[in-house]
């Protein structure tokens, strides 16, 4: 099978990298895909809104099958495209992504099918918005209802901070149109976690849990990322709440969108807030969370590609349960220095030569460029160094020794990733 990934991150190596090791694989393209996935995939340089050429190349190269890894794409109905010029393509159509695309829907939805979740008021007039903030107290959080790249929701401790972050928003614009109406929200406070899981439309089929770590600083200081770190699977769901969170979150979910006459087809992936041992939906990503994806592909056992396409066609049923390797995986985030604002780029990386025939490490790239034989730093997170060990404290130590194996100017991590688990198993 020629398979086509769109996209050019962490998430996207990782997707690359399993999909390499699948059975009935052929041909590998990526699109832009970056340094590090040129090692194993054919990258081209097409616009990923290019519907139109990315059709082209994939009816040219005969692509059996396309995975869509950021939501941009998604949100802007790449699926619906594909799915017309009969390409079959991994991920929700425009109307399902929506979930992600537009935090009203999916609160509304929430709201409409029992899904758990924290209160929320929707707002589309600033002067309203306004008044009712008067009217409460801190903290609560605001969030732009479209897609900010991860920046649209604010966490708010003091009034002023929420009137500033209403004027932003709404008269400001500094999301654009994705701001023009928000929610307010009750603030949850508790661990967070993500939950993920394939789905056909139909049937849900859960990946382990995992965790990521947002901020940019350690103990989750400074501003809010892409995410600095995961790990999977975490000590803080057992069975019972993780079968809980398949009916009552992600079964429901995906059934209301059916109802609602929007079928789901891909990963769906519920943000978790677990308050008092319950857990509660604070967002909805139309696809595999990054980094999340690098250690839980990492980490898997099955193939994918049988999964994948028993999503598109619609009989994932079949499919009993993923298995997992043994053992605990993690994912240290190297990103550049001014990340998340403004990320330095084009340093020379050094170390990675020596970590490449590692079984149990392996460095996805993100924001990397290959020249001649070397990398370069090409974005904000750059590497995501990701170590399968036997216990928490053994695969967080074999992901920082690699870390600091390796080099580039101005280089930030977290040196927490993991210890949220550690602290709760007491390793
Ligand atoms: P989101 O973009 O919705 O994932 O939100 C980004 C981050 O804001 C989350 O990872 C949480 O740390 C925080 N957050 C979002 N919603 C809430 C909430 N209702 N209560 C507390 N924290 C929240
Ligand atoms: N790791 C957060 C996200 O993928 O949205």
């Amino acid at each position: 099978m020629n398979v086509v990934v769109i996209g050019s991150g962490g998430r996207e190596h990782a997707i690359v990298w399993k999909l390499s090791q699948s059975k009935k694989i052929g041909n590998i393209f990526c699109i832009p895909g970056n340094g590090g996935i040129e090692d194993i995939a054919a990258c081209y340089d097409i616009k990923v809104n290019d519907f139109e050429g990315l059709i082209s190349f994939s009816k040219k190269n005969n692509v059996d099958l396309v995975v869509v890894g950021p939501e941009n794409p998604l949100a802007d109905g790449i699926v619906d495209a594909f799915t017309e010029a009969g390409i079959p393509i991994f991920g929700p159509t425009k109307n399902a992504a929506r979930i992600e695309a537009s935090k009203i829907f999916a609160k509304e939805l929430m709201k409409k099918y029992g899904v758990p979740t924290g209160d929320f008021k929707t707002f589309f007039d600033y002067h309203e918005a306004k008044a009712y903030l008067k009217k409460i107290s801190p903290p609560y959080v605001i969030k732009a209802d479209g897609l900010c790249a991860g920046k649209g929701a604010y966490v708010i401790k003091e009034s002023e901070k929420g009137f500033s972050t209403l004027e932003d928003l709404m008269i400001n614009h500094i999301h654009g149109d994705a701001g023009k109406r928000i929610i307010v929200e009750e603030f949850l406070s508790g661990i967070e976690a993500s939950y993920l899981s394939f789905t056909d439309g139909i049937t849900t089929l859960p990946m382990i849990a995992s965790q990521d770590h947002k901020p940019l600083l350690d103990e989750d200081k400074g501003p809010n990322t892409g995410g600095m770190g995961a790990y999977a699977p975490i000590p803080f769901i057992d069975s019972d709440m993780a079968r809980f969170i398949d009916t009552e979150i992600m079964d429901k979910t995906i059934n209301a969108l059916k109802v609602e006459g929007a079928l789901y087809r891909g990963v769906l992936y519920a943000g978790l807030m677990l308050k008092d041992k319950k857990p509660y939906v604070i967002e909805f990503n139309a696809r595999f969370g990054d980094p999340e994806a690098q250690p839980l592909l990492f980490k898997m056992e099955s193939d994918i590609l049988p999964i994948l396409i028993a999503c598109i066609e619609g009989n994932l049923k079949d499919i009993k349960e993923i298995k997992w390797k043994e053992g605990v995986s993690i994912c240290v985030v190297i990103a550049s220095r001014g990340y998340p604002d403004k990320p330095e780029k084009g340093y020379v990386i050094k170390g990675l030569e020596d970590l490449k025939d590692r079984k149990d490490i392996m460095v996805f790239h993100a924001g990397t460029k290959k020249e001649g034989d070397k990398f370069y730093t090409s974005g904000g997170r750059v590497l995501g160094v990701t170590a399968m060990g036997d216990t928490f404290k053994d695969a967080i130590k074999k992901a920082y020794d690699a870390v600091n194996s390796i080099y580039f100017e101005g280089m930030q991590f977290r040196k927490d990733i993991g210890a949220k688990a550690l602290k709760v198993i007491g390793e």
